[in-house]
């Protein structure tokens, strides 16, 4: 299958790339989004930037069949994170998953110039089973970074009933708390490399304004007497999951400020998740974590958590201007 045409991604795009996410997480998943109204939730936290560095690309009959990604992540020890993102559909030619490779790092390095940055990092999915992108990747000089694994549990009959320590209490979210669950959620996730730490602008397509927001399986833990500006010591927020028929709740994003860790403020709030999706219907929780993050691991495990096979690679590759010489 070769490509007839190449337009940058509009909201109108959002049916049928959705359409190609679908067919191409089929064979090689990397957690794409799977419905419509993801897909334009997608392009909107791109930020007037990037997203003309996006690429449609239509076979003959004019069928979405490719598409190409570049996102700023924002900056971390003065280095530009990069997301590139590619997806094709499955009969695609080996040389236009080539010419997007080679689009996807030339708009990467536009990118960083337009930044003034002098260095700046690139990070692709690819598919556990998708040898040949990972063969591409590697000739590119990207190396192999992390794991994502796929992680489910089973909704309970009996879900363990929700324990705090003394002075903290269990509360759903609560618009009044919205920037401070923000400040909490990017303190939180302050060690994590890979993490996205939403600014103000980017927070609700991230959490309660996503269109997928579950706010009855969300909940925050306060801190009742917290001397510092912000009692939020814990937040999860949890998503319907847009990709499976099991009814699925994905756990999207959730953490303990650093103060409160061991105290079983996460265990609290997932068994609060239980109870709230047994009776809800819902039949099974969801999430994706890094393989480098061992307490997360830990804490999962503990919970009955399992891996459902549908975890994917991170490759990364150095983008600084001497490495603009590889391909
Ligand atoms: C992972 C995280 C949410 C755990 O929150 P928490 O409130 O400290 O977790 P709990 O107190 O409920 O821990 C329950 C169990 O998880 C495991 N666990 C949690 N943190 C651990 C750690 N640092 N090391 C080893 N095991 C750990 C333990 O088995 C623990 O039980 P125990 O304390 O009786 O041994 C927290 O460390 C965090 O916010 N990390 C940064 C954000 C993040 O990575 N979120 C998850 C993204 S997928």
């Amino acid at each position: 299958m070769r490509i007839a045409d190449w337009s940058r991604a509009t909201p109108a795009d959002a049916a049928a790339l959705a359409a190609l996410f679908q067919r191409a997480e089929a064979v090689a998943p990397v957690g794409m989004e799977q419905r419509a109204e993801d897909v334009r939730n997608r392009l909107a936290t791109l930020g007037p930037d990037s997203a003309g560095r996006t690429r449609v690309g239509r076979d003959d009959t004019g069928s979405v069949a490719a598409y190409g990604e570049v996102a700023d992540m924002g900056t971390a020890d003065d280095v530009l994170r990069i997301r590139l993102t590619n997806v094709f559909h499955p009969d695609i030619a080996d040389d236009v998953r080539a010419e997007l490779h080679h689009w996807l790092i030339d708009q990467a390095k536009q990118l960083r110039d337009s930044r003034d940055s002098a260095r700046a990092v690139l990070g692709i999915r690819c598919a556990e089973n998708d040898r040949a992108g990972r063969e591409l990747l590697i000739s590119g000089g990207f190396a192999l970074a992390r794991h994502e694994r796929d992680l489910v549990l089973a909704v309970p009959d009996e879900p363990p009933a929700p324990a705090l320590p003394p002075g903290l209490v269990l509360t759903p979210v609560d618009e009044r708390y919205d920037e401070l669950a923000r400040l909490a959620h990017n303190e939180a996730y302050a060690d994590s490399p890979t993490a996205v730490r939403p600014d103000r602008r980017t927070w609700p397509q991230h959490a309660t304004g996503h269109p997928r927001f579950l706010p009855d399986l969300s909940c925050l833990v306060l801190a009742e007497a917290d001397r510092s500006d912000n009692p939020v010591a814990a937040f999860l927020f949890a998503l319907a999951d847009g990709s499976t028929d099991t009814p699925t709740a994905v756990l999207h994003c959730l953490g303990t400020r650093a103060p409160w860790r061991r105290s079983g403020l996460a265990t609290a709030m997932i068994s609060q998740v239980l109870h709230r999706a047994r009776s809800a219907g819902v039949r099974r929780l969801r999430l994706k974590v890094t393989d480098s993050n061992h307490s997360a691991l830990a804490l999962y495990r503990k919970l009955g958590f399992v891996e459902s096979g549908q975890g994917f690679a991170v490759l990364m590759r150095q983008l600084t201007p001497e490495a603009d010489e590889q391909p």
